[in-house]
């Protein structure tokens, strides 16, 4: 047998063409795109007709909770989920408990996870100030592929837990860093070569501006916001932009939810500094008006803002101000989504609904099939140093493949989620545009939204 896998008459999708050919597949490794049948049988062989096929999409952009938190999510379930919504390849955070704060936790948590990954994974490095500035490089070399600050949040000195709402005073709690400590970590990433990715919010005037939003008594989604505005976000971008052109960091602004943070964001990279950013579906698809349907499960950080904010991040998808569209897949429980809106945390699922809303998207005529390729695709893996081997059709490239049928109708449904914790703001959406299969280096480990394997992926290092 010449091929393990020929997969003939897709579309195939990158983002600089869409094309018919069929797809030979050796060895997990792309062996040829051929407009031509080649010679040679093949050990199995799919008929994609009518269908197309992209570069394996990645979510870079997700918090499996494990360990730490497993019995919101796990790897096990992010991973399912994330092949079920046509997913190859996700990035996960490093927040967990141990957190991937130093190279032996990197060693850890790469046991930890290989043995339930049911799709290839990236690991990031966390960034907790002074307490693990002297480990950045180690934790580079171990191989992560890039590192997260969770600008002004404090860490619970006996577990290393992020703590969001931070007040002075609190016992056994490391203080969020200052503009100092910051910039000394951000020094020390731009060593590395690799990506500093923030999560920006000042907290400074979220604290200030929440007492007194909560003095008022009411708990409307107008109050929290206003708690929690678009300055916020705007003025950690700024001060994160301040210090990149000092230190010459690579920034990446992680799930931007602001005009006022697109546009700072544009005009740095208007100016030629190396600055990058993200958006998300909650903030492409919802916004404030949805609160009096959705409820508290569409509670994220940063907030879903206005319908001016959701216009400003789609120009900025079509200028290129966002290089990549992620989930921040970070499930809670239902339980815990239930209640007050000041109590409730922040984050729902997100990896199995990312690749459905977008195509949904191009079906709405928003965006393009290949538009998606690149966001989900190519952009990632060359921005993460993964590239060719992730987010490519050529031949010696993995042979990650996200098949999409562009005909097919679904509802996202809660229960039919893969995540431990069913937890969306999408639950009755109508989608148009739907990931038919999931193929990971050569292994179809989802087709018509069965899960096929069992965990199948392997860490992907920059390369
Ligand atoms: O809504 C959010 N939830 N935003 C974050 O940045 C963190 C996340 C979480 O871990 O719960």
């Amino acid at each position: 047998m010449k091929w393990d896998h020929l997969i003939k008459n897709g579309k195939i999708v990158t983002p600089e063409a869409t094309y018919g050919a069929h797809v030979y597949i050796k060895g997990g490794k792309i062996a040829a795109i051929s407009q031509e049948l080649l010679e040679g049988e093949a050990k199995k062989t799919t008929d994609a007709e009518g269908l197309h096929i992209l570069p394996g999409l990645i979510d870079t952009h997700v918090h499996s909770r494990d360990g730490g938190s497993t019995y919101k999510e796990d790897f096990f379930h992010s991973t399912k989920a994330a092949a079920a919504g046509g997913i190859t390849t996700i990035f996960e955070m490093p927040n967990t408990n141990p957190p991937v704060n130093n190279a032996e936790n990197f060693q850890a948590q790469l046991e930890n996870l290989s043995a339930k990954a049911h799709v290839d994974f990236g690991m990031w490095g966390i960034c907790l100030g002074d307490l693990n500035i002297g480990d950045l490089e180690d934790l580079n070399d171990a191989g992560v592929i890039g590192f997260k600050y969770f600008w002004g949040y404090a860490v619970d000195k006996n577990n290393y837990r992020l703590i969001y709402d931070y007040k002075e005073g609190m016992e056994d709690v490391i203080p969020p860093s200052d503009d100092g400590g910051v910039y000394r970590m951000m020094e020390a990433v731009a060593k590395t070569g690799k990506t500093f990715a923030i999560h920006a919010e000042n907290s400074d005037l979220i604290n200030h501006l929440t007492n007194e939003m909560k003095e008022t008594g009411k708990s409307d989604y107008a109050t929290v916001l206003a708690g929690r505005p678009s300055l916020a976000e705007e003025m950690t971008i700024q001060a994160g932009i301040a210090m990149a052109k000092q230190t010459g960091t690579r920034l990446h602004v992680l799930h931007v939810s602001s005009k006022e943070g697109t546009e700072a964001i544009k005009l740095a990279q208007e100016q030629g500094y190396p600055i990058t950013a993200e958006t998300c579906p909650h903030y492409l698809f919802l916004t404030n008006e949805d609160y009096e349907t959705i409820g508290p499960s569409m509670k994220v950080y940063p907030l879903v803002k206005y319908q001016e904010d959701q216009d400003r991040l789609w120009q900025g998808i079509e200028d290129g101000t966002f290089s990549l569209v992620c989930s921040d897949h970070a499930p809670h429980t239902q339980e815990e989504k239930q209640g007050d809106l000041w109590s409730v945390p922040a984050g729902m699922c997100g990896v199995e609904s990312l690749a459905p809303l977008m195509l949904n998207a191009v079906s709405e005529g928003r965006i393009s099939l290949q538009q998606v390729a690149a966001l989900l695709s190519e952009n990632p893996a060359k921005q993460f140093g993964v590239y060719p081997q992730k987010g490519s059709l050529q031949p010696g490239s993995d042979a990650d493949f996200t098949i999409v049928d562009m005909d097919k109708q679904m509802t996202i449904k809660r229960e039919n989620l893969h995540s431990k914790s069913k937890v969306t703001a999408y639950d009755g959406f109508q989608i148009k545009g739907v990931p038919v299969a999931t193929i990971v280096r050569g292994t179809t480990v989802m087709k018509d939204g069965e899960i096929l394997t069992g965990p199948v992926g392997t860490l992907v290092k920059p390369l």
